[in-house]
């Protein structure tokens, strides 16, 4: 499958360019030219991303701001008239799927405690998949709007849209660096590992719906979401959990 990715540059973008090159005919699109071959376009400027997309069977889009405290500004360029503008060539192009990297903060409503990073583990819950949006953030807004987007485009124009509410994956393949900071409950929920990031996105690429919702976590002990309808639309049975990795 030829296979596009936006923000190829990134942290997630640099496992799946190296995950899924084997599988793939992998075209990688990023801000600013790289190192490797790749095609430099801001996403969030929609006339320099027409016909960027020709001939790509799917794409994997994952370029944005990532961060739960970014800027209104941030949020509406690079995520929200960002995602539209991959949505609107995805169609333009005839680009079968989209594989959209969403976000937990997507409902972190009652879930976080004073900051985007420390779980409220006073309440205990497991969130669905079909729970209404309740975002802590404008970024995790700003995802919710991709899905909306998303959602429209799957339906009304013929792109498969596939949302993955991302959990947390760093620049290490642990979640042991969190233990002891205020951010170590939201890890232990939220820990993602490589592996199974990378079976989840390859999960991604051949379902075969128009609409999918995924939660895309390892299969944490201490997770805050029920992964059962995920385990069903994608086939994807995450193998790691966060608990392994501290002593108690
Ligand atoms: N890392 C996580 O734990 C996590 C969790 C949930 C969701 N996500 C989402 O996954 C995606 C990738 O995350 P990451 O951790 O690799 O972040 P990252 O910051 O390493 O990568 C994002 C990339 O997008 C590019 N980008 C930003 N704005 C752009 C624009 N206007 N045009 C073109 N490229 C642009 C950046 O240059 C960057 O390389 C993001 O959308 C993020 O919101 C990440």
């Amino acid at each position: 499958m030829k296979v596009g990715i936006t923000g190829a540059e990134g942290r997630i973008g640099g496992y799946l360019r190296a995950g899924l090159a084997d599988a793939h005919e992998i075209s990688p699109f990023t801000l600013t030219p790289q190192q490797f071959e790749s095609t430099a376009v801001d996403i969030s400027d929609a006339n320099a991303m027409n016909g960027v997309f020709a001939g790509l069977d799917a794409v994997i889009h994952l370029a944005g701001d990532p961060s739960p405290a970014g800027s209104w500004e941030s949020m509406l360029n690079n995520n929200i008239i960002g995602t539209f503008n991959v949505l609107e060539e995805s169609r333009r192009a005839g680009v079968k799927k989209v594989v959209f990297a969403s976000t937990n903060h997507t409902q972190h409503g009652e879930t976080m405690g004073a900051s985007p990073e420390i779980l409220d583990v006073s309440n205990p819950v497991m969130l669905r998949l079909g729970d209404y949006f309740n975002p802590s953030s404008i970024y995790g807004a700003s995802k919710a709007t991709g899905e909306i987007y998303g959602r429209l485009f799957a339906r009304h124009h013929n792109v498969q849209f596939v949302a993955m509410r991302i959990g947390a994956i760093g620049n290490e393949d642990s979640p042991i660096r969190s233990a002891g900071t205020p951010s170590e409950d939201y890890v232990r929920a939220m820990f993602l590992s490589r592996g199974d990031l990378l079976t989840a996105f390859q999960k991604a690429l051949e379902v075969d719906r128009d609409f999918t919702l995924a939660y895309v976590i390892s299969n944490n002990g201490r997770r805050i979401f029920d992964m059962r309808e995920t385990n069903e639309a994608l086939g994807f049975y995450p193998q790691d959990d966060a608990e392994t990795f501290f002593g108690s």
